[in-house]
């Protein structure tokens, strides 16, 4: 269908009548233009592709533990580490869809509950949320199974099929088994996102999974930053949550790309959790280049990649630690670029001009997430870059910053704690600060920025009201330096 307009489109485009309708023209340049990519939502992060290279021997190890659910047994609970992009939660996604289908093909009850405990981070709104989805399928299951009986009661013959009538046995059971589920459905009472207290909270969950007999697999991705926002007391009770239940049984995944997570967790916790383990080593280039091969091939209109696009994003990404997220950024940027570019080919060039982005919008986020503090500094230094000050030590930062301080009301930190601020921001990669000597006058740090001076500039001021405009900066600037 899409294919079908879009072709009418362009012919449309490319051969205009002689009076074209008076449409579109904004969009007539942009729309002749042959489009890059074929589907590129297919290199998005949130999309699961159904095959993983270099993943074999994780998907099957988990899958090996997982078969248990399918045997109606409890599998083993598993923590899986690995940096950042090595696949863990793809890899993760493709077994559980396959779980799924394969508990509806063979009609064994086992379901999977996937939380991000980047965004569900305490132990109130991990029981919530568990709670209120086994509650909601709960609440299917019963409206599912009454509707069957209702068709089965409407197939009984006449005067079979009233509850008043005294003829029919199987009538009569039917109406007793819609009217208990009924009964049932009024009883499911959600957990409000607040307010509850936490152990209520626990035994509704109890009461939601122990309804009916299934295997429940949760599925805890970034495990590791719940334990640091919110300790490890959810864990325990998650853990030891098969002792409270008679009908159904619990096993967990743990997801996370910090090893040492598990040194903050309880030693009961930590044995529980770590029943099996599964290790995500990085990629390195050549299995990169497999994965983007293989993502690229669906996502890109054949011939649009020129030799070398995809080595390029692969070596690059396996510098930064064998990241596939980055190898796809990469690839989708380049490509991006190119359509923007208006080419019909994505060169190396591209992938080069890509990775300055990446970089630089990183950067950027790094910028905005800066403590306020931070920020002044750097907003100091940016000062004096806009002055021309061609050496820039790390006691001219402290005088200006010093007095934008006063001039702003704010707190003024010392000058070793600034000049530690300083040696941050070169760590992230904002500003580049060299250690020079001043001959008898000891040692200084000579500052630079390492972004984009435009770039810092705008992301400070449109996002902080301490900063105000530059220009009210020349004042102090004036009696600062005489200038
Ligand atoms: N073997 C692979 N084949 C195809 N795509 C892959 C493969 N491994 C990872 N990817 C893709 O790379 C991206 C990052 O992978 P994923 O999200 O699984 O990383 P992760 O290990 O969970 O990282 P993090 O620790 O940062 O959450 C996703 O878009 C994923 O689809
Ligand atoms: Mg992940």
């Amino acid at each position: 269908m899409m294919d079908h307009l879009h072709k009418n489109n362009t012919q449309y485009i490319s051969n205009p009548s002689p009076n074209p309708p008076p449409t579109g023209g904004l969009f007539e340049n942009l729309l002749s233009v042959e489009p890059i990519f074929n589907n590129k939502e297919l290199l998005r992060h949130s999309f699961t592709p159904d095959v993983l290279p270099h993943r074999d021997s994780q998907i099957q190890t988990l899958a090996s533990i997982l078969v248990a659910a399918l045997r109606g047994d409890t599998p083993s609970n598993i923590l899986i580490y690995g940096k950042t992009g090595t696949g863990k939660t793809a890899s993760v996604r493709l077994v559980s869809r396959e779980l799924e289908q394969a508990s509806a093909q063979y009609d064994i009850p086992c379901e999977v509950k996937f939380i991000n405990c980047e965004v569900v981070d305490t132990k109130y709104r991990i029981l919530a949320e568990l709670a209120n989805t086994f509650i909601e399928k709960n609440i299917a299951y019963v409206l599912e199974k009454i509707s069957k009986l209702e068709t089965s009661l409407n197939d009984l013959p006449p005067n079979f099929n009233s509850s008043s009538s005294p003829q029919s046995e199987e009538g009569q059971s039917l109406h007793d088994e819609i009217s208990k589920l009924k009964h049932d459905l009024n009883s499911f009472t959600k957990v409000p996102m607040t307010g509850w207290p936490t152990d209520t909270v626990y035994s509704t969950l109890v009461k939601a999974l122990d309804y009916r007999e299934r295997v429940v697999v949760i599925i805890l991705d970034e495990i590791d930053k719940l334990v640091e926002k919110s300790g490890d007391d959810v864990l325990y009770n998650l853990s030891r949550m098969n002792s409270d239940l008679d009908r159904s049984r619990v096993s967990i995944k743990g997801i996370s790309n910090d090893l040492t997570f598990t040194d903050y967790l309880d030693p009961r916790v930590k044995s529980s959790l770590g029943e099996e383990e599964i290790i995500f080593p990085p990629y390195n280039a050549n299995q990169l280049n497999d994965i983007l091969q293989n993502r690229a091939t669906t996502a890109f209109k054949e011939g649009v990649l020129t030799d070398g696009v995809i080595r390029m994003c692969s070596a690059f990404a396996a510098q930064e630690h064998g990241d596939a997220r980055r190898a796809l950024d990469l690839l989708r940027t380049a490509g991006e670029l190119a359509e923007r570019s208006g080419g019909s080919q994505v060169t190396t060039a591209h992938v080069e001009s890509a990775q300055e982005k990446i970089e630089l919008d990183r950067v950027i986020e790094v910028i905005r997430t800066l403590p306020t503090q931070s920020k002044l500094i750097l907003f100091t230094i940016l000062v004096l870059v806009k002055k021309n000050i061609s050496h820039i030590t790390t006691g001219e930062v402290y005088n200006l910053y010093r007095q934008l301080c006063k001039e702003r009301d704010s707190a003024v930190l010392t000058h070793r704690r600034v000049t530690d601020l300083i040696s941050e921001l070169d760590m992230l990669g904002i500003v580049n600060a060299i250690v020079v000597s001043k001959g008898r006058y000891g040692r200084t740090k000579q500052i630079s920025l390492s972004v984009p001076q435009t770039n810092v500039e705008k992301e400070l001021l449109s996002n902080h009201h301490l900063f105000g405009g530059l220009e009210d900066t020349s004042v102090i600037f004036q009696s600062h330096f005489g200038t």
